[in-house]
Order: structure tokens, then sequence, then C-alpha cells
């Protein structure tokens, strides 16, 4: 029998966003976190390089503003990229308190790494695993707390609204959930929801990201009303390992702050003649020349290489790279490590201010699946964790705020199976998810046209209209809703990249190379923008 559960706050997602509100929220408040896997499932587990905040003498908050505008291209929204760096200090010492253990010098002070972008060294991690120590070290604190309910094994389908029910207001009041375990779809009703689903770098046939990385959370506030921006702008990151077995497995841009140098299939360097910072220039950049080299020379892969530097500074620095590597035969000591770019980041996603309040009332969002306007059309690299951070704590302090306000949520229907049967041919689902990645590989990548945009959008519109006719008649599963939103996501992209006449940041297009005078937001508003929901 499907439960029902009412909670004061529901948090989908138990990555460092979701996390980070729910550890910030007091005692009385009832909260319930799910993930649709693991407690540990989401990207930030597997986060390397570490996180941005200015902690030395030498480094100065205008610093890290300019250097986060800078990669931004002229996109960012200066008020949240100010919000975000003024309060890098403080969300690392919460991270501290709370008891992660980052690397630290000979002086016990916290070490400083660098990545490309940053003009100083203002990068603090654990290793070449800060995500793992982040990731761990919550998840124990959220266990641990008495007023804190995780539940894995749990997959948001859609979310409960005052307008879905037929009654007045602007307010979330919950949400659907399957719960893996039984395939029930459970009701789950509260007085606040919070989306930290994580990013949608799955729609990508290649991408760093673990597999629940298919953008549900902006494909279900998008369903439920919700404004969504810059879409187009989907990160790819350099260097993921290029090897048969080895299921995207991220060389962070550390190894390349630490000195490693990019060389061509022949051990030539390359990136001075794409930028002046050469290796240390911005991701966008850096894929970029990348993908012109490997395209250029019909090579599968490129090399990173720190094999010069000493071999117990790599094997202090990066453990779990050199571990890695070497369990796939190559000696980051000795050799240059195969690579190829990834798609790794989603810059857009669902619209919030300064405070993570959507378009909903009572409903937040926050890591990844937001847009906040911090990347703008690049993302400097270790600012997402900041980012995950300061807003997951905005979002604590705005719900402790309205708290005493909001009263409990409405009844709600049971989520109805009548109409529908179990699926008698899957096929159809993995066949349309690998079609659907390898095409937004193909036509809406690192380098775009026209042409290519308007092939894609053809096909999504395809896909669309077959999972649309599958979801009403089957039984949801996992698998199916996560291809119901890597559809929708997909869609927002496509659109997002086809209004974007201009090449900026990581949306470059052939046929429109030059930059617009005027630096605009794509913003999607889903009451006047057609874009097809399974
Ligand atoms: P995630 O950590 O992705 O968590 C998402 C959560 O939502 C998971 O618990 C998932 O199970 C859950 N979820 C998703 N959909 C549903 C659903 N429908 N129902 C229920 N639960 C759901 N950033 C940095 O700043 N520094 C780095 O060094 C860095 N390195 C990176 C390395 C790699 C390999 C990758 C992939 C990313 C890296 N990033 C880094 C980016 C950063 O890790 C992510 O942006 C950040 O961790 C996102 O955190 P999040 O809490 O928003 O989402
Ligand atoms: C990396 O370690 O290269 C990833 C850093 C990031 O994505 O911010």
């Amino acid at each position: 029998m499907p439960q029902s559960h009412e909670y004061d706050v529901l948090v989908i997602g138990t990555g460092a966003a979701g996390l980070t509100v729910a550890l910030n929220l007091p005692t009385h408040l009832k909260v319930a976190v799910v993930s649709k896997g693991k407690l540990s499932s989401g990207a930030t587990l597997w986060a390397q390089g570490g996180i941005a905040a200015v902690l030395d003498s030498s480094d100065s908050v205008e610093d890290h503003i300019r250097d986060t505008l800078n990669a931004g291209g002229g996109l960012c929204h200066e008020d949240a990229v100010r919000f975000t760096v003024e309060h890098g200090k403080e969300a690392i010492e919460w991270l501290v308190d709370r008891g992660v253990d980052f690397t630290r010098d000979a002086n016990a002070n916290l070490h400083l790494t660098r990545e490309g972008g940053h003009s100083h060294r203002r990068i603090i991690h654990a290793a070449d695993a800060t995500g793992h120590a982040v990731s761990t070290t919550l998840g124990e604190r959220a266990l641990a707390a008495p007023h804190i309910t995780i539940l894995e094994n749990r997959v948001a389908v859609d979310l409960i609204t005052n307008r879905k029910l037929g009654l007045p207001g602007n307010r979330c009041v919950g949400a659907y959930v399957l719960n893996v375990e039984d395939n029930h779809v459970e009701l789950f009703r509260a007085r606040f929801v919070v989306i930290a689903t994580g990013g949608a770098s799955k729609a990508y046939r290649y991408t760093s990201n673990p597999d629940g990385a298919s953008g549900d959370g902006i494909a279900i506030a998008w369903r439920a009303g919700c404004r969504v921006a810059n879409m187009e702008f989907n990160q790819f990151h350099p260097t993921c390992l290029y090897h048969p077995h080895a299921k995207s497995f991220l060389i962070t841009e550390a190894v390349r702050g630490e000195g490693g140098y990019l060389r061509l299939p022949d051990g030539s360097r390359f990136m001075d003649r794409f930028d002046s910072r050469a290796e240390l220039a911005p991701r966008d950049i850096v894929a970029r020349a990348i993908d012109h080299e490997m395209k250029r020379l019909g090579a599968d892969h490129l090399l990173l290489d720190i094999s010069h530097k000493p071999a117990d500074f790599i094997r202090e620095h990066f453990p779990t790279i050199h571990e890695r590597c070497l369990s796939f035969g190559i000696d980051i000591t000795r050799e240059p490590i195969p690579v190829v770019p990834a798609a790794h980041y989603t810059c857009g996603g669902i619209m919030t201010d300064l405070r993570a309040r959507t378009d909903i009332n009572q409903l937040y969002a926050v890591g990844e699946a937001a847009f906040t306007g911090l990347h703008g059309a690049n993302r400097m690299a270790s600012n997402s964790l900041l980012e995950c951070l300061v807003y997951g704590r905005a979002a604590a302090d705005d719900i402790i705020r309205q708290d005493p306000d909001v009263p409990p949520p409405p009844d709600a229907p049971a989520w109805d199976e009548s109409q529908v049967r179990d699926s008698d041919e899957d096929v159809v689902i993995s066949h349309n998810w690998d079609e659907l990645r390898h095409f937004m590989w193909d036509y809406v990548g690192i380098v775009r046209t026209t042409k290519r945009l308007q092939r894609a959008k053809h096909r999504v519109d395809m896909l669309s209209r077959e999972i649309s006719e599958f979801y009403s008649n089957y039984r949801v599963t996992n698998d199916l809703l996560e291809l119901r939103n890597l559809v929708t996501v997909s869609d927002l992209i496509i659109c997002s990249a086809m209004q974007r006449k201009e090449s900026r940041g990581l949306h470059y297009t052939l046929d429109y190379p030059g930059l617009n005078h005027e630096a605009r937001d794509t913003v999607l508003i889903p009451t006047t923008y057609r874009v097809r929901t399974p």
C-alpha cells in the first residue's frame, strides 16, 4: 500500500546543496531528505579539485569576483557573484566545523591549490577527493540529526502545487515520489519543498557525471510552472580519462593548476596557440581547443602530462587519480594521461533569487539544479560547491524566516495508477535514451550550428511525443522518469541554444561566431514557451 507522509520541509537531493539546507534547519522542523539512489549518489561525491574561497591574505574578495565575472563572459549577475564570494570564507568554516578534513600545509593552514581562471591560489581541497570528504561528512551529520529523515531510493516524480489541486494561491505543497524498493508512488505533503537534484549532463553521451544527473529537478520545476534560464550553457570539462573501461572518470583541473601540460599525440604543447594563459585558460577555451585539435588531427584523444613533476609530489597531490590510472595500466608519474572532453556541468537551471526562492511560493532550488546568475556563460572551476553551500544556507535562512507564517499543507490525492499497466517493451526506453544522448553530443555539443540545432529539435520533438504516449500508458519506473526528464531538459537546452544568436562562453556556434553588443540571459517561461512536456 503506497504511503503518505507529512513533513515541514521536503528536500529532494542529498548532495552538498540538499544536505546544507537540511543541516542548517532548526531541530523543531521535521525534515525529509530524499535521494533517488544511495545517500552519496550525486555529483558531490565525485568532486575532485575543491572549493573556491578567499582565505589567503594576498587574495581578495574583489579578485575572486573579478575572476568569476571574467570567466562568465559578461553574463554573470554581479549581485549573485558578490553574495556568493562574500560568504565563501564562512562556508568553508562551516564545513571545517562539521568535521571535513581538508588538506593542510606544513603550518597547518588550509592548503590552497590553483585552477583555470583563478588569478590566485584559492581552492580548498581534500587531496584530489574533495567531494568524497564533503559528501561523507555531511551525510554522517545528517544521519545523526534527530529532526532529519534520510530516505534513499526515492525518486521525485512531480511537484504538488495549489494550482494543480485547484486551490487559490501559487504555493508548492509537496511532491509525488516513487519508492523504488516497492515500486509505488508515495505522497509527500510538506510546507516547504527544496529542489537540490543536481545537473543534467547525462543528456550527453560522454559525461563526467554519475548516472543520476538527468536534470530531474529542472524538468519537474518547469512542469510545475517555474522559469528556467541559460540552459544552452552546458560546460564540457576538458579532461576526462580516455579508456574503454573508465566510465566517467575526471582528471581534475588542479593537475593543470599544479603544472600539468596538455600535449598533442606527437608530444608537443598547443594551448599557447589558443590563449596566453595556456593550460590555465578558462574551461570553455581549453575544451574548445582540445575539440579543435582532435578534429583537426582526427585523434580520438589528446594527452595530459604531469610526469615532469617529482613522483612523490604527484602521489601526494593526486592519490586518487594516480591509483585509478594505475588500475588501467597508466603510471602518471612516468607517462601522460589520455584525455577527452565530456559534459560536466549545467550552468543554467531553475531561476532563483538570492534567497534561493523560485517562481512558486515555498519552493526553493539550490545547487546545480538552480540558476542563480553566479556562473554566467561559463562556470569558473570550484565555484559550484561554493554555490551549493552559500545558497543552501540562504534557503534554510529563508525557510526559518517564513516558518511562523506558513500553514500546514492541504490534503492531496494519492497517486492514481488505475489507468496504467506494467511496460512490456522497455526497449523503447533504452533505445530512446541512447538516441537522445547521441544526437545531443553530435548536434548540441562543444561546437554548434543552426542546422545541427534544427536537426536536434526535430528529433527531440519526435522522442517527446513517443515518451509522452509511453508515460501515459505504463507504470512509472526510475528509467522512464529519467528519460522523460532528459527529453525535457534536452529540449530546453536546444531551444535556448537556438535563441542565442551569438557565441558567448560555453555556447559556440559557427553561424554566429561574434559577440552581441548586449549580454542577455535566455529565459524560458513555461506558460508562453512551447517545449513539449511528456
Ligand atoms: P548532486 O551532488 O549531484 O546531488 C543530487 C542529488 O539529487 C542526489 O542525491 C540525487 O540522488 C538526487 N536526485 C536527483 N534527481 C532526483 C529525483 N528525481 N528524486 C530524488 N532525488 C533525486 N565542483 C566544484 O566546485 N569543485 C570541484 O572540484 C568539482 N569537481 C567535480 C568533479 C566531477 C567528476 C563532477 C561530476 C562534478 C564536479 N564539480 C565540482 C561540480 C559539483 O560537484 C556539482 O556541481 C555539485 O556537487 C552539485 O551538487 P548538488 O547538491 O547540486 O547535486
Ligand atoms: C576539477 O577538479 O577539475 C573539477 C572542478 C570543477 O568542476 O569545479
